[in-house]
Parts: C-alpha cells; structure tokens; sequence
C-alpha cells in the first residue's frame, strides 16, 4: 500500500516526492508521459504514467489518504476540465482523501500593488488566472460534497536549481524600469515542497495560504543578481512601451499586474520556516546545484 500520491510530478513534484521518501513515506507519482518514469523510479517512487486528458484513462489508485495535486489546468478555456475530470473519478470513497491543491497569485489579478492576504476577494483578469480560480471552487465544491478536506496554496512565481533565468541575462535581454515594473513574488522551491507538507499536515479544511517569500521585489532587482553572480552586464532597462515590442505575450501579462504578497498566514499558522527568506539568500545556492 502506498500511503501519498502526488499528481503531477515535474519541477516541484519529483523535489515533494524526494522528500516524503527520505522522511521514510511511500509515494506514488503521476505524470502525462513516460519521459518522467526514470526520474521517479531513480527516487524510489512508484511512477504512474496517467494522462488526466484522455478520457478513456484509467482511475488513479483509489487507496491514498493523502493527494497532493500539483499538475496545471490545461493551457486554454476559463474552466480547468482537468481536475474535474480528476475529482470525478475519485469518486465515493469512504474515508474521502485531503487534498493538497497548488494554484497561483495570480488569482488575485492586478492589485495595484497592495499587500495581499487571503481575505481579498479573487479577481482573476486573465484566462490562465481564471482557470486556477475555477479549480479552486471545483475543489472547494468537491470538499463539501465528499467530506473530503482541501486545503490551498497560492504560490508565487517558482524558482531553486535549473530553474534561474540565466540565460535570459546571458542572452542580453531587457528588463523594466524600476519605476515601470510591477512588484513580483517568488518562493524558492524547497520552501515550496516545505509549504506543501506544512499544509498536508497543518492546512485547515477549506483554507487558502499564501506561498512567496515575503520579500517582493521589482524583477531589475532579481535580474541583476543574476548577472553578478554568473560574470554577465547587469540587463538593460527598457519602459514598459518598449516592452510591448520586445517581452513576450506571457511575460507582458505577469507585468501588467502588480501586488505584494503577504505570507503571514503561512509562517505564523502553518509555521513554515523559510529557508530562502529571499532571492538574495536562494539565488546563490540555485545557481550551485543545477540538479
Ligand atoms: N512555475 C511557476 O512559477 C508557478 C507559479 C505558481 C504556481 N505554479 C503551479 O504549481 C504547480 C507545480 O509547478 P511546477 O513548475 O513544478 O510544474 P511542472 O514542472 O510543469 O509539472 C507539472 C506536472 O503535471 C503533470 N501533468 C500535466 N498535465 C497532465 C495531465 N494531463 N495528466 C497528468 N499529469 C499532467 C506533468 O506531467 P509530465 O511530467 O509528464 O509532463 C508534470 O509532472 C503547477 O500547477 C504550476 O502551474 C507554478
């Protein structure tokens, strides 16, 4: 019997899972395709390739008690069809499993950057934040149906080894302006996987909570350190007019919307001590271990 499985095992998944083995748990990974088998095998978990997608797929196992839901809707709609599908095919089961569910800040939308708790209200402006904030109400419908506990973390933008963007800085790409740019919010992901069992054990039933550092910043800040840590030119500094003819339609969209996210609620009620209270403290450290 394996007692934890995790859908969605990539970037942060495999580092959850990696985890739970060495504190001595049995787990179980899910991911789309075979690419991610050997990975998980080589971590001691027991892979499972599950397209959540394909209709004709069969249930995931029905003998955890504990699910940690990792994987992200799918890249278009407002719904998130995916975890519907998932939480269709749970089931009935008696006792229902708790749930752990990683959407995004970005629900809040544009917050014209105040600070965030979870008490304000959703206000999702764009389809990839809608989607996350429908999911959130589908697990929270599943909650009160099933009897099953959901508890949600709203992550900032993830970030540890293999995950820095040097060669963003090293291809001698712009970045705004101070007075131009958003504040943005990042949690390094082993703080992450700290915050996902936090809540595994501690989350309260139907509760939100905040994953970021605490430490918001504008991306110049964060682009730079990069650059003097790996011997690059600090990127240059462009207006958000200029940008709207150079960044991407998806790095234009995270810069439209500005908010400082508050992590109160997970250091003083899930009490999770961070590693990385910061960029300046988890860059460095990303940057040795590419693994
Ligand atoms: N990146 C960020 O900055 C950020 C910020 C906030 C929240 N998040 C969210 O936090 C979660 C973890 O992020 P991450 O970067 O660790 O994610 P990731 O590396 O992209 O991993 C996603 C996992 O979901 C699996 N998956 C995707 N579609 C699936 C499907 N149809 N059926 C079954 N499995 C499926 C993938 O399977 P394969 O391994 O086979 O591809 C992969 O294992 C995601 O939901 C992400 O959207 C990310």
């Amino acid at each position: 019997m394996t007692d934890i499985l995790i859908i969605g095992c990539g970037y942060t998944g495999r580092r959850l899972a990696d985890r739970l083995v060495q504190e001595g748990r049995t787990v179980t990974g899910v991911v789309s395709g075979a690419a991610g088998v050997r990975g998980l095998l080589d971590l001691g978990v027991k892979p499972l390739v599950l397209d959540l997608d394909e209709p004709e797929s069969p249930p995931p196992p029905d003998e955890h008690e504990r699910i940690f839901y990792l994987a992200p809707p799918p890249d278009r709609g407002t719904t998130d069809p995916r975890l519907q599908r998932f939480l269709g095919r749970l089931g009935r089961r008696n006792p229902a499993p708790r749930i752990v569910y990683t959407s995004t800040t970005g629900v809040y939308g544009d917050c014209g950057g105040d600070l965030v708790d979870e008490a304000r209200p959703l206000n999702p402006t764009t389809d990839r934040a809608r989607r996350r904030a429908d999911a959130e109400r589908r697990l929270l419908d599943w909650s009160r149906e099933s009897g099953g506990e959901v508890a949600i973390l709203r992550v900032a933008g993830i970030y540890g080894p293999g995950r820095v963007p040097v060669e963003y800085v090293r291809g001698g790409n712009a970045v705004l302006r101070d007075e131009d740019a958003p504040f943005s919010n990042r949690i390094h992901v082993d703080d992450l996987v700290t915050a996902c069992i936090a809540a595994m054990a501690r989350g309260v039933d139907g509760q939100a909570y905040n994953v970021s550092d605490g430490h918001p910043s504008r991306m110049g800040e964060f682009y730079d350190l990069i650059a003097d840590l790996t011997g690059q030119p600090r990127p240059p500094r462009i207006t958000s007019a200029e940008a709207e003819g150079i960044m991407s339609p998806g790095m234009l969209s995270f810069l439209r919307e500005n908010r400082r996210i508050d992590n109160g609620r997970l250091r003083n009620e899930l009490g999770v001590v961070l590693k990385h209270p910061s960029f300046r403290e988890g860059i460095p450290s990303s940057l040795g271990d590419r693994s």
